[in-house]
């Protein structure tokens, strides 16, 4: 049931407590739905990844922390605290990490369609390197780097086909994708040529990244193969030297007990088979070893966070089904809406209760959709039960919108038993900030 690592405990008032943090106080001082994440478990999992790369790998390299996962300022601290890059894919995630003071020449910048403005701002940052992802954006890189007199650093997002079992929507690496060049159809080499006509923008090697949720250690393999071997060919070809490396993210993450528990040696595991992929495959075709770069979210994050919810109306239909209803839904976290992901919810003031009732979590929005999870087992919930659902760190805060006008949660962030906020509240206030009233519609007394 639980996610069998030091952040989750159940203490002796049968509380579940997280970080050292007594959830059912965390819900009474903070309020609920609160979004609650172990910061010793982020550091964890990004010291992991660092020092595999940096013991385990011949050649050089940098893990980035890929930010889209959840993003705020502490977030950005402690990678840069932990020595470790970051990568943004939005002028709002470049801002929050330049806010929080993250050295800009350890951030990397992706999208599929990034817009003027925003490569304009990564470039008056001055931020390491762009990913680009098609010959427009190749151009508008080159355009706006000669308007400031810069040579920019970039990567081709290259496309290996490989496909990952993981839901379709998070799947990135197939040819019918909005991502990257294709190595299959003969695009990547292509774009390489273009690149290489270009006088504003350096570039220096691929990126790639198969998709998200992935548990096969042989796609990533297969992946980081197709990648040096696509290396091999324009070097032989357009006599090329591939200097970047960038296997991406995608390591996949216990949300309920379908799925693997990964410990953080285990992750390292990962990191190692690609290390391996890498360094065999570069000595077979007699290649230098590139800077290699990697881009985990879902695994620095994932189980560090929980969300805590209070049960409000439960719904008995006979021979139907139980619904649970919390004082959260789609608005803090829309998985269930989008991929019909599971987790796992258990009470947190009665974590030693035996489940006896198999009930689904219903949110609070005006959606038969919103749902959290379907068909779980529960000890018999009651109203002000406060509902905690594990491994909510990942694309939760990242993905909550203001559906139905509900305030998107706070974030708070846990160490050593403390905790703290990192996202404050939102208020009423904040939802109307922006509306505006013409003239017209003003009311008239
Ligand atoms: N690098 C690139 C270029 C990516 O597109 C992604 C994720 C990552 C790295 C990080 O992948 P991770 O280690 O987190 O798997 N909203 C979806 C997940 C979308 C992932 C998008 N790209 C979800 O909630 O499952």
């Amino acid at each position: 049931m639980m996610n069998g690592r030091e952040t989750l405990k159940i203490n002796e008032k049968g509380h579940l407590e997280i970080g050292g943090a007594d959830c059912v106080k965390l819900a009474k001082t903070f309020g609920t739905p609160l979004y609650v994440f172990d910061e010793s478990y982020i550091r964890q999992m990004m010291s992991v990844y660092r020092d595999t790369l940096a013991k385990k790998y011949a050649g050089k390299g940098l893990v980035l922390y890929a930010s889209k996962a959840f993003s705020c300022k502490a977030i950005y601290r402690i990678a840069d605290e932990e020595n470790i890059g970051v990568d943004v894919v939005s002028g709002g995630e470049l801002y929050t990490a330049l806010q929080a003071g993250f050295p800009a020449e350890r951030i990397y910048m992706h999208g599929n369609n990034k817009l003027d403005y925003e490569i304009g701002e990564a470039l008056d940052a001055k931020i390491g390197c762009i990913v680009a992802d098609s010959y427009s954006e190749i151009d508008k890189i080159d355009r706006e780097a000669e308007k400031r007199g810069l040579k920019q650093k970039i990567l081709l997002r290259i496309n290996p086909g490989v496909e990952a079992h993981t839901h379709a929507f998070v799947q990135t690496a197939t040819t019918d994708s909005k991502f990257g060049f294709s190595i299959q159809n003969g695009t990547a080499e292509k774009a390489v040529a273009y690149a290489l006509t270009k006088k504003n923008v350096r570039l220096d090697g691929y990126h790639c990244h198969i998709g998200s949720q992935i548990f096969e250690k042989q796609s990533f393999v297969l992946a980081a193969e197709k990648c040096i071997d696509f290396a091999a060919s324009l070097k032989e070809k357009l006599g090329f030297v591939t200097k970047t490396l960038n296997l991406g993210g995608g390591f996949g993450v216990w949300y309920t007990d379908e799925d693997k528990k990964i410990s953080p040696a285990g992750y390292a595991e990962y990191l190692e088979a690609l290390i391996e992929a890498v360094e065999r495959k570069a000595q077979e075709k007699n290649l230098d070893l590139p800077y290699l770069l990697i881009e985990p979210g879902r695994s620095i994050v994932g189980e560090a966070g929980i969300t805590l919810y209070t049960v409000g109306a439960i719904k008995e239909i006979p021979s139907v089904r139980t619904y649970v209803a919390v004082d959260g839904g789609m608005f803090d976290n829309p998985r269930y809406a989008l991929y019909q992901s599971k987790y796992t919810p258990l009470l947190a003031n009665r974590a030693l209760d035996e489940p006896t009732e198999i009930v689904s979590i219903a949110g609070k929005c005006c959606e038969s959709g919103d749902l959290i999870a379907v068909n779980v087992n529960l000890p018999k919930a009651e109203s002000g039960d406060i509902l905690a659902v594990l491994s909510t760190g990942a694309y939760n805060y990242a993905m909550a919108m203001n559906y139905n006008r509900n305030l998107i949660p706070p974030c708070v962030l846990v160490k050593d038993g403390k905790a703290e906020y990192i996202v404050r509240p939102q208020t009423y206030a904040d939802l109307t900030r922006n509306d505006v009233i013409p003239a017209h519609l003003e009311k008239k007394n």
